[in-house]
C-alpha cells in the first residue's frame, strides 16, 4: 500500500465516487426500478439513501481514516482503542470478513456485465461506420438475448475485464486511475446530461416522470432490493468505504465528502432512468413488450436508438458505452482491492500474488454466472434462493446485495454507534469539519433507525408479508 492519507480533498470524492458510480448506477437501478414498476420503489430506495445510507457512509469512512487501514484491521484497531480486549477485538474483525466475502461474490458477476459494455464499446463502433437502421433498433432486444445465451462470448467478455480490474489493482490504484478518473466521469456525467436534455424533447418524457415518482403497491421484497440497491451502489456494506477513508486526508470533512458522493451517485441513477424509461415509453406498446422482456437488458436495447437520431450520435454512442465501462472499472478495482488488500495487509502476501490468486478465483467463479444467462440450461435454471430468482448470476446479485451488504451494514452500523467510544467518533468526524451539529441525529440514525429497518425488513420477507 501507498502511504496513507495520500488522497487530497477532491482526489477522495472523486476515488469514492468512482466506487459508488457505476454499473449499479446506470445498470442495474433502471432495470430493477422497471422490475419492481417504479414509483413507491424508487421513494424508499431515495429514502434508504439519506437515513441508512448517508450515515452509514460517514461511519465507514471514520472507521477507515482513523484506523488507517483496510477493512478487517481497521475494525479490529477501532475495538481496540474503546478497550475491548484483544479476542474480542479480533472477533469484531468478522464484520470485515464478511466484507470481503461480498466484495469476492459481487465481482464475480459484475465483472460479467462489465464485459457487455466493452461489446457494446464495439458494437457502437461499427454501427457508427455502417450506419444503424430502423430494423436495427428493432431488433436489439433479440440482439442481447443472443448474445447472453452465447458462452463463449459472455466468457470472452468477462475474462477482458477481468484482466482489465487486475492489471490496475496489480500495479496499485494511485496513479492512472485517478488522474483518469478526473477527466472521465465528468465527461460521462456530461454525455448524461446531453441525453437527458435530448429526452426532455421526447413524447415518453412525461410519462417516464410519472413511472419514476408515483405512489404504488410494494412487497417486503420490493423493499428488501430497494435497501439493498442503496447499499450496493453507495459501495456500502462491506467495507469498501473503510478502505478508500483510510486515504483520507484530516483537511477532509467526512459529512461534507459523504453528502456530496450521495448525492452525485443519486443523480446519476436518476437521470439516467429519466432517460431509458423516456425510450421506453415512446415506443409504441405492443413493441415494447417483446423489446424489454428481459428488463436487465433495457440499458442495451434503449440507449442505442436515442444516440443514432441524434446529431453526433455516431461519436458519442461508442464513447458512451467506454465510458460506462470505464465507471465499471473504477468500481471494480474498489470490490478487488477489499479482498486483495487484507492478504497483503494480514497474510503478508506480495500484492502480486494476491492479485492473481484472488483475481483468478473470481474470475472463476463468475464463469459459472456468465454461463447461467441462456447458455447453459441448468445452470440458467437454478434457484436456489427463491422463485422467480433463477441462475446462478442471479442469486449471487440478490445473495449479496440484499442479504450480505444489509447484513453487513447493519454490523457496521452498530459497531461504529456502540463498538467504539463516542469520544473518538465525535473527534474523528470534527477533524477537518470543526463542530458538527448533527452529530447526535447521526448516531440516532446510526444506532436506531438502521438497525430497526434492517431488521424489520429482514422479519417481513422471512414471514412472506405483502404491504
Ligand atoms: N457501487 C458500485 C456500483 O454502483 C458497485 C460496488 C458495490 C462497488 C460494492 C464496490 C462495492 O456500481
Amino acid at each position: 500500500m501507498a502511504k496513507r492519507g495520500a488522497f487530497g480533498r477532491m482526489g477522495f470524492v472523486l476515488a469514492a465516487a468512482g466506487s459508488a458510480v457505476g454499473l449499479g448506477n446506470i445498470w442495474k437501478f433502471p432495470y430493477i426500478t422497471y422490475a419492481n414498476e417504479g414509483g413507491s420503489f424508487v421513494l424508499v430506495y431515495l429514502l434508504a439513501i439519506v437515513a441508512i445510507g448517508a450515515p452509514l457512509m460517514i461511519a465507514e469512512i471514520l472507521i477507515g481514516r482513523r484506523a488507517q487501514r483496510s477493512a478487517v484491521g481497521a475494525v479490529a484497531a477501532m475495538a481496540q482503542a474503546t478497550g475491548f480486549g484483544p479476542r474480542a477485538s479480533r472477533s469484531f474483525s468478522g464484520i470485515g470478513w464478511l466484507g470481503i466475502a461480498s466484495g469476492f461474490v459481487i465481482l464475480s458477476f459484475y465483472s460479467v456485465v462489465a464485459g457487455w459494455t466493452l461489446y457494446y464499446f464495439g458494437k457502437c463502433l461499427w454501427w457508427s461506420w455502417h450506419g444503424f437502421s430502423p430494423a436495427d433498433a428493432q431488433s436489439l432486444g433479440p440482439m442481447f438475448s443472443d448474445f447472453l445465451a452465447d458462452g463463449r462470448r459472455q466468457i470472452f467478455f468477462h475474462s477482458l475485464f477481468s484482466a482489465f480490474t487486475m492489471g490496475v489493482v496489480m500495479l496499485g490504484i494511485e496513479g492512472g486511475i485517478e488522474k483518469a478518473s478526473k477527466i472521465l466521469m465528468p465527461l460521462l456525467f456530461g454525455i448524461l446530461s446531453l441525453l437527458l436534455l435530448a429526452a426532455s424533447q421526447w413524447d415518453g418524457f412525461s410519462a417516464a416522470w410519472r413511472f419514476l415518482f408515483h405512489f404504488g403497491p410494494i412487497n417486503a421484497e420490493g423493499i428488501l432490493e430497494a435497501v439493498g440497491h442503496a447499499f450496493f451502489t453507495l459501495s456500502l456494506g462491506m467495507g469498501a468505504m473503510i478502505t478508500y477513508g483510510s486515504y483520507v486526508s484530516p483537511k477532509s470533512s467526512i459529512p461534507r465528502s459523504a453528502l456530496v458522493i450521495c448525492l452525485l451517485d443519486t443523480l446519476i441513477a436518476l437521470m439516467a432512468s429519466m432517460v431509458m424509461f423516456t425510450i421506453i415509453f415512446s415506443i409504441p406498446e405492443a413493441e415494447r413488450a417483446t423489446s424489454f422482456s428481459k428488463s436487465a437488458s433495457i440499458m442495451f436495447t434503449t440507449l442505442p436508438r436515442m444516440f443514432y437520431a441524434l446529431p453526433g450520435g455516431v461519436v458519442l454512442a461508442p464513447v458512451f458505452f467506454l465510458l460506462v465501462g470505464f465507471g465499471a472499472l473504477t468500481s471494480t478495482i474498489s470490490l478487488l482491492e477489499v479482498v486483495v488488500s487484507y492478504f497483503i495487509d494480514e497474510l503478508g502476501w506480495s500484492r502480486k500474488k494476491a492479485t492473481l490468486i484472488m483475481g483468478g478465483l473470481i474470475f472463476a467463479t463468475g464463469v459459472p454466472a456468465a454461463l447461467s444467462l441462456g447458455a447453459h440450461g441448468g445452470l440458467s435454471s437454478w434457484a436456489p434462493l427463491r422463485e422467480g430468482t433463477a441462475g446462478v448470476f442471479d442469486n449471487l446479485d440478490y445473495l449479496a446485495s440484499n442479504w450480505m451488504l444489509p447484513i453487513g451494514g447493519l454490523c457496521i452500523a452498530l459497531f461504529a454507534a456502540f463498538g467504539v467510544k463516542s469520544s473518538i467518533t465525535r473527534t474523528e468526524l470534527e477533524v477537518g469539519h470543526g463542530p458538527w451539529r448533527a452529530y447526535g441525529m447521526w448516531r440516532l440514525l446510526l444506532g436506531l433507525a438502521t438497525p430497526s429497518a434492517i431488521l424489520w425488513i429482514v422479519w417481513n420477507v422471512i414471514q412472506g408479508h405483502r404491504f
